[in-house]
């Protein structure tokens, strides 16, 4: 028998060093024995670093760092540049989640060849392994179809498609009628028909996801999709308090980290301002006599100084 760990044994009970690299038949196959993926969003070394850590399946750098990180009330102002940056530190943080990037708004939809300058940058100068792009149109599949076609896993994602949410009415749950749901079933098929590895359903009534994962045989995974789907991800900032506000009703909360910074910037504000820091256990020491030697040959500046 290998000594490997394998896919079904639980991640935390696999020391992370022997921690097998995610692959895209690894993924499959975790659908296929119904082993819940773990997928998250990552932006930085530290954040790439807790990812690692606690042995998620797949980090995705997404364009919600333009939100998280960047500080814009949209993700459409990201540009590829700024997701460039963002994913090479991810990148140096990661070890054996298989690292996802987002395809910003403008840099995949107007030609084919567009599409693939931009996933080929993401994988050469960022390490990126797949690209994730939005939509399930026909622009957005032609799209995919040819990224994979020059050799690139692609990811897609439909339902709320953050990029174009103008145009779905608003940031708000999607498919909610049948018509609405019909139409999300339809992208969904077609993305998987051009190839695509893996899917986001994002925003969409769980009965809706229900009814959907029943026609979709590569791996799907939520975000406030419910819990049919083969996986969840969840945005880095979202999940542990990173951000002012609640957010979306799906997003659950694992700590207050927003809370735990403002505190930790004013305490040692405090601690400056009442002289308390630094303290005795922060300075470096310096022999005596050299301090000594110090004085005698600044004292002639500081006598000038006083003149
Ligand atoms: O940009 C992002 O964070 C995403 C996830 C919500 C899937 O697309």
């Amino acid at each position: 028998m290998s000594s490997h760990p394998t896919v079904q044994t639980p991640v935390d009970e696999v020391p992370p060093a022997q921690r097998l690299p995610m692959t895209l038949p690894l993924l499959s196959e975790k659908k296929r024995l119904t082993d819940p993926i773990v997928m998250v969003t990552a932006y930085d070394y530290p954040s790439a670093r807790a990812a690692e850590a606690a042995g998620v399946d797949l980090v995705l750098v997404g364009d919600s760092a333009a939100t998280t990180m960047l500080g814009y009330n949209a993700t459409t102002p990201v540009v590829l540049e700024d997701m460039l940056v963002l994913a090479r530190a991810v990148r140096r943080g990661l070890r054996t989640p298989l690292l996802i990037g987002d395809l910003p708004f403008g840099s995949y939809e107007i030609s084919d060849e567009q599409a693939i300058t931009t996933a080929m940058r993401m994988v050469k100068e960022a390490g990126c392994e797949a690209v994730k792009l939005e939509g399930g149109g026909e622009a957005s599949v032609r799209r995919a179809r040819a990224i994979i076609g020059a050799g690139i896993p692609v990811m897609g994602h439909v339902g709320l498609t953050p990029q174009t949410s103008t145009a779905l009415g608003g940031w708000k749950a999607q498919g909610r009628t049948a018509a609405a749901a019909s139409r999300i079933a339809a992208e969904a098929l077609a993305l998987q028909e051009a190839g695509c590895f893996a899917l986001v359903f994002e925003a969409i009534p769980s009965g809706v996801t229900e009814e959907l994962m029943g026609l979709i045989d590569i791996p799907v995974i939520g975000i406030g999709a419910g819990p049919a789907t083969d996986g969840q991800v969840l945005v880095f900032h979202d999940l542990l308090g990173i951000r002012d506000g609640l957010g979306p009703r799906f997003v659950k909360r694992y700590a207050n980290l927003q809370q735990e910074m403002n505190d930790g910037v004013s305490a040692y504000a405090e601690d400056v301002r009442s002289r308390r820091y630094p303290g005795p256990e922060h300075t470096y020491s310096i022999n005596a006599a050299e301090l000594a030697e110090l004085r005698e040959r600044l004292a002639p500046t500081l006598q000038e100084r006083e003149l």
